[in-house]
């Protein structure tokens, strides 16, 4: 499999925040920002691999300021890292008022998506080309934070509850 460059997935989505995805304040659900996040990241993942992919994990998420309806939300999907089954997609998130053109930074998060085969045991994934300073910082980044994502998953599966 040929290596690809981030740029022949990256993913640029925007928003209009309605009525049905706020809450009673008029803020958007952190929920349904979550689901749009993911979106965004399926369409990365979808565009890298050409394979069936799934959500492993989500990390790093932070809300850093809130959006009101009404604003215009712009999401942007760029993957910085690969394994031979898994790709870390970096979502980051900000408004803009839809009056004033006021631009806030909201949110920014990792995505691992795994690519599966027909039988659901992960598969392989095109590497990723280097091609600037920025994209093998970006690698070395993800790298390490693939490690502590593996040693988490390995506390996490210690802990999985005996079914009731
Ligand atoms: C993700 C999934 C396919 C992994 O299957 P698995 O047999 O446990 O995979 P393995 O243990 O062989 O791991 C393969 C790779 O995926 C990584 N991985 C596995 N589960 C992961 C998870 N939940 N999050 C992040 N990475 C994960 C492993 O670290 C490994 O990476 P590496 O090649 O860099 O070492 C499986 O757990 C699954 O189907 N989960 C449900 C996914 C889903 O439905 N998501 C939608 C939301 S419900």
């Amino acid at each position: 499999m040929e290596n690809k460059s981030w740029k022949e997935s990256f993913t640029e989505l925007q928003r209009l925040v309605l009525p049905p995805d706020t809450n009673i304040f008029n803020d958007l659900y952190g929920g349904r920002l979550v689901e749009w996040i993911d979106n965004v990241a399926a369409i990365v993942a979808a565009k890298h691999s050409r394979r069936r992919t799934v959500t492993g994990s989500i990390d790093s998420l932070f809300f850093l300021s809130p959006v009101h309806m009404g604003d215009i939300v712009h999401l942007t999907g760029r993957i910085n890292y690969v394994t031979r089954t898994t790709m870390e997609i970096e979502v980051n998130v900000h408004s803009e008022e839809g009056l004033t053109g006021t631009k806030n930074f909201t949110t920014t998060c990792f995505l691992t998506y795994v690519a599966i085969n027909q039988d659901g045991r992960p598969t392989e994934v095109p590497g990723l080309k280097m091609e600037s300073e920025d994209d093998k910082e970006r690698f070395a980044q993800g790298e390490k934070r693939s490690h502590v994502r593996r040693q988490n998953l390995e506390e996490v599966r210690k802990r999985i509850p005996k079914p009731m």
